[in-house]
């Protein structure tokens, strides 16, 4: 079981995403738990105020120090975890920092909003900086949501047939190969003959020139460099 506790300042932006899918299906099977904190709750201001004015003059308004520090003291009581934030400047996030953390037992997941978070929150107590892509989003809700997602359907039991997982694309650091459903012919275009004779040592290696193929002409930064 993996537990994963949340500090956002919008919940109600998973509304939906916990409710459907993969996730729900994760949460039913008893594989995840989720807990949300609102960081607001930790802020020292009878407004509930957690931003102010960053130092320097600059635009945009910064996440103060207190009260995300606050909530993060208030969910590692209850055990540790690694600290995760989400942010345009962390590390890329890869299938295999997917697989990594689907293995732990519970992670804390810092999303942040407005320009950015006090810096030494960052210092003192976030363990891993993640981003999704390279482009701005409002806020840290999104990446965390493509997170849970990634993590959620490879915890054990999710999945019904596993071997789905095995061959998805960047599971063995390439792209996934085309995939057929019936009917045999549509719009006159036919599944590849091969995928209909049941030889599943041709139609294997088919796959893996498949993937080959795709992954050589779209993200050829994938493969090993030759020579
Ligand atoms: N927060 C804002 N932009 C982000 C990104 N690209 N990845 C992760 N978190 C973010």
């Amino acid at each position: 079981m993996l537990k994963i506790e949340i500090l956002t300042l919008f919940a109600e932006t998973f509304d939906g995403f916990v409710s459907a899918s993969m996730v729900a299906r994760a949460q039913n099977c008893s594989a995840l738990e989720l807990g949300f904190t609102d960081i607001r709750d930790f802020s020292g201001s009878r407004q509930r105020r957690v931003d102010d004015y960053p130092y320097g003059g600059f635009a945009g308004m910064v996440m103060q120090a207190e009260p995300i520090h606050q909530a993060l003291n208030s969910v590692l009581s209850r055990g540790p975890a690694p600290v995760i934030y989400f942010s345009p400047q962390g590390r890329p996030l890869t299938q295999d920092i997917l697989e990594h953390y689907s293995k732990q037992e519970r992670l804390i997941l810092l999303c942040g909003h407005y320009k950015d978070i006090d810096q030494r929150v960052r210092d003192l107590d976030v363990s891993d900086e993640i981003s999704i892509g390279d482009y701005v989003l409002s806020g840290g809700e999104l990446a965390a949501m493509v997170f849970i997602d990634g993590v959620a359907r490879l915890l054990p039991g999710v999945l019904s047939d596993i071997d789905s997982a095995r061959t998805d694309s960047f599971s063995k650091g390439k792209l996934g190969f085309p995939c057929y459903s019936r009917p045999e012919s549509f719009l006159e275009q036919k599944v590849p003959e091969l995928l209909t004779t049941g030889n599943h040592r041709k139609i294997l290696g088919w796959a893996e020139a498949q993937a080959e193929l795709l992954t050589r002409s779209r993200r050829p930064d994938l493969l090993p460099k030759r020579g």
